[in-house]
């Protein structure tokens, strides 16, 4: 075991787990590789979840980082600098519909706490439709909205929250199916509110695409109804965007435009600063005015973080990333597809762009979760030096998330390597 591996083991907290039988110590990445300690070198489908956007030690991002921290590295929110307005103007230019004021963080959690505090303070109502099986972050507030048990180390310290059905059409919660369910998972809303409820609520809260979840995709019309039920009890929308943020999914810059539906509050982070600390909550004027008094964040919209965020932005501009993660993202689908003609044990493929994910399943007839096979499709992937994620409340979905600069030729090289892992699976 390298002293990296038995040091972190040693003094870091156990429950920061990590990957893989013998876990990974990482000391360099360039593009769509990382190296590890021994010099060995792979192919990264996850980005550190989904956070390496634009390429590993992408060189305008560096750039950009390097000749701002040796300028300034600090200032905090007391004064203006020319990165973090500007990053701001940006901000309101690529978020849909009336988005217009930003709030900069470090973390997805912070993004979803300040968008919670903005929607409470702005309808002075209290109680939050969240979602089961979505992911927050680990704050007090963020775990309570949380739609898994394993991540809830605590009961909930937060009252208020109420957990709808998740849009899970692969497990729907109600044995029906789309289109002919009537997007139930929707209307059931209108029920929790009016049961659980004092019948107003704050805001409806929900990921685009439930990531942590198992890249759970909603149906067509899904926020339409949801966003109308809770904008009728007074609730805003606010659409966590953490990780189908900044072209992800294909074509637009955020997830939720593949829907016709205008948030009221947007948060995102992770892909924003290709691994720099940066979040952000965006909201409407009228929701961001009514934050009372002074509010205020040591490192939130740092120099740096937000030149790198502003690098990321032109990066994805200029190689027209978004339309890659579209092209390549689709023939990734049509790879997967064939992958799952191939081998039973894939239950389902979904996902949008270059987020897509794969449930596997002891047999499709049961559908019962296979984390087992995961677990040995992880082992031989690696072994292969191709790295995935993974998640879902019972651990059996593979999350694959390559940087937005993937070819097919990478494409081809995970799908060999998955073909492979599969095709050793012993259940
Ligand atoms: C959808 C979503 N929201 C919020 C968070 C919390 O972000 P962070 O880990 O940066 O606090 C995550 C993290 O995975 C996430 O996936």
């Amino acid at each position: 075991m390298s002293d990296t591996i038995r040091k972190h083991k040693e003094f870091l907290f156990p429950a920061v787990a990590m990957y893989y039988r013998e876990p990974l110590a990482l000391v360099r990445g360039e593009g769509m590789y990382v190296w590890d300690e021994a010099g060995d070198k792979y192919l990264d489908c996850f980005g550190g979840v989904l956070t390496i956007s634009v390429g590993h030690a992408n060189p305008a991002v560096v750039k950009a980082e390097v000749e701002q921290i040796s300028r300034l590295q600090h200032t905090s929110t007391l004064y203006a600098n020319h990165n973090h307005s500007d990053l701001a103007e940006k901000m309101a230019e690529i978020t849909p519909g009336r988005l217009k004021k930003s709030f900069f963080s470090n973390t997805g959690t912070e993004a979803d706490d300040t968008a919670i505090l903005a929607a409470k303070m702005h309808t002075k109502r209290h109680e939050i439709v969240v979602l089961r099986h979505s992911y927050s972050g680990r704050s007090a507030t963020a775990l309570s909205a949380v739609g898994h048990a394993p991540w809830r180390p605590l009961p909930a310290q937060v009252a208020g929250m109420v957990h709808a059905h998740a849009p899970y059409c692969y497990r729907c919660p109600f044995g029906l199916k789309y289109p002919s369910c009537g997007i139930k998972c929707a209307e059931d809303i209108e029920d929790l509110i009016a049961t659980t409820t004092t019948g107003e609520i704050g805001a409806f809260m929900a990921e685009t695409i439930l990531g942590v979840g198992g890249f759970i995709v909603p149906p067509p019309g899904y926020f339409e109804r949801a966003v109308e039920i809770a904008r009728a009890h007074g609730g805003l929308f606010i659409v966590d965007e953490v990780q189908t943020g900044f072209g992800r999914t294909g074509e637009k810059w955020f997830g939720i435009e593949h829907w016709d539906v205008q948030p009221d509050i947007l948060t995102t982070a992770k892909g924003m600063g290709n691994g720099a600390p940066i979040a952000v909550t965006v909201a409407t004027p009228e929701v961001a005015d009514s934050f009372p008094g002074v509010t205020f964040s040591t490192f939130g919209g740092n120099p740096v973080s937000t030149a790198a965020a502003l690098a990321v932005i032109k990066e994805i501009e200029d190689k027209v990333l978004r339309t890659n993660a579209k092209v390549t993202g689709d023939y990734f689908r049509m790879r997967l597809e064939e992958l799952k003609d191939k081998h039973p044990m894939i239950g389902d493929v979904r996902g949008m762009g270059l987020m897509q994910g794969v449930e596997v399943v002891k047999d499709r007839e049961s559908k019962e979760p296979a984390p087992q096979a995961v677990a040995q499709v992880f082992e031989e992937t690696k072994a292969k030096r191709v790295l995935i994620g993974k998640g879902g409340l019972y651990g059996n979905v593979l999350r694959l998330g390559p940087p937005l600069i993937a070819d097919k030729n990478n494409i081809d090289e995970l799908i060999a390597a998955l073909d492979a892992a599969f095709s050793a699976v012993k259940l």
